[in-house]
């Protein structure tokens, strides 16, 4: 991105994109803060405002703050989660972003670009502020949801009786990843975030991987074979978030009275899906699952090395199946598919070893803590990724339904505590061969 009009292009499709995610809730679901972990929808609205006035009028332009109480409510280290639902009124927070993009706008059309700030070269900080934007977005889709399940029993009623077709999925559909190199990471420096740099090479063992992510049938045998009472499966750290969270099933899961398993959607109560990929469940019980079926979950190389790695080549690729940049043929992501979808819709766009849905449809848990790589910089800024360097965090790779498009790629690293099971989150397993 080095043109003006690509930037500005850029920055209004997100824009409105978050406009339609918060035009779905009223005032004070706007302002609800549904979840301990999670700020209310219009906190993040205000957050994204306050990041892109900081970045480009006060650091690139040199500009003063519009309003230093924006800048302290809506940034993360200063206010307290606890605080963040005495939100100003919606309509203010909203005439503060046109504000900050209207003056966003008229910088960009006169600044000097002979001679940008060094920020503004190749777009650097416009790609970090659109991404920082589509991250915040998925984050508000997480929040629907929470809120939309608070609403269960009211709108939806009990689910009528359904029969349920007993399911086996093919505990054995794995490939086979011979041991060697790899290429971890990117150097691209103007389109990926800090920690995914620099590219450097490692090698793994040989491994087994799941061609799909576990599916909602699959871990429903683990629920049915008493998974959750039996805590030989779980690490003594799982048994015991387990333990004290009460958890019994993955997050949106319900029992009807006739034994019958039901999800919480968006919009409604279905039928689970037993074909989709489990989802909203917690590292804890990714790995107990792994456990009980014999398995482990995939190192970060091992899962990166499975989406991007092409033996015949000794290539990296940038995309499991390939260099086109993702569209609606390759994968579920964007939100357009309202959630999950079969884990087998996308097997024409395999990885060179055969795995499928790497990206889209469901973040995958690794086995890895979030950590630097080696040579790591921080870059534009500490906050961004070194807070999170601290053995708590464990790493997501591949983007879920709701990923936007600038975010979706394999060498992008997220992170959450190993008991979140809020985000989108699913897993697929590995196995020594
Ligand atoms: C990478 C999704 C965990 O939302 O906390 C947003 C991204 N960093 N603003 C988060 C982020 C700063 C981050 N995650
Ligand atoms: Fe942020």
């Amino acid at each position: 991105m080095s043109d003006v009009t690509v930037w500005l292009q850029e920055l209004e499709a997100v824009r409105a994109e978050t406009l339609r995610v918060c035009a779905q809730v009223d005032d004070t679901a706007f302002r609800t803060q549904v979840h301990p972990d999670f700020s209310p929808i219009g906190w993040h609205l205000g957050h994204i405002g306050v990041t892109e006035s900081y970045w480009i009028l006060q650091r690139c332009k040199g500009e003063p703050s519009l309003s230093p109480f924006y800048d302290w409510f809506f940034t993360p280290t200063e206010n307290p989660k606890a605080n963040r639902v005495n939100l100003p009124q919606r309509a203010h927070i909203l005439a503060y972003l046109d504000q900050v993009r209207e003056r966003v706008v008229s910088f960009l059309a006169t600044c000097d670009l002979a001679l940008p700030h060094p920020l503004l070269q190749q777009g650097k900080v416009i790609n970090m502020l659109v991404q920082h934007e589509e991250q915040h977005n998925e984050t508000m889709t997480v929040i629907l949801r929470l809120l939309a399940a608070r609403r269960e029993g009211t709108v939806y009623g009990v689910p009528p009786a359904q029969p349920q077709a007993s399911y086996s999925f093919g505990q054995e559909d794995m490939v086979v990843v011979p041991g060697g190199p790899l290429l971890m990471g990117s150097d691209d420096d103007t389109s990926t975030l800090d920690n995914e740099r620099p590219r450097h090479r490692t090698t793994t063992g040989a491994f087994l991987i799941d061609r799909f992510p576990v599916t909602n049938g699959q871990f429903l045998q683990f629920l049915l074979a008493g998974g959750y009472r039996n805590p030989s499966w779980w690490t003594p750290a799982g048994w015991q978030w387990r333990e004290r969270f009460g958890v019994e099933h993955p997050l949106y899961w319900r029992r009807a009275q006739n034994g019958e398993w039901w999800e919480i959607g968006l919009t409604q109560v279905h039928p689970l899906a037993l074909d989709h990929p489990v989802s909203h469940v917690s590292w804890y019980e990714a790995d107990a699952y792994a456990r009980f079926a014999g398995k482990r979950l995939p190192t970060e190389a091992e899962w990166e090395k499975a989406a991007t790695w092409d033996p015949a080549r000794q290539r990296k690729l940038s995309y499991p199946w390939g260099e086109d940049q993702p569209d609606a043929r390759h994968c579920n992501y964007n939100g357009t598919m309202h959630g999950t979808t079969p884990v087998g819709r996308y097997a024409a766009y395999p990885s060179p070893y055969g795995c499928v849905d790497m990206l889209g449809n469901v973040w995958e848990w690794t086995a890895t803590w979030f950590h630097p790589y080696p040579g790591f910089v921080a870059y534009p800024y500490e906050g961004y990724s070194t807070p999170y360097f601290d053995g708590q965090h464990r790493v997501l790779k591949g983007g879920s339904w709701a990923t936007r498009g600038h975010v979706l790629r394999p060498t992008f690293r997220n992170w959450y505590h190993p008991g979140v099971r809020e985000i989108c989150a699913g897993f697929r397993c590995a196995k020594d061969v």
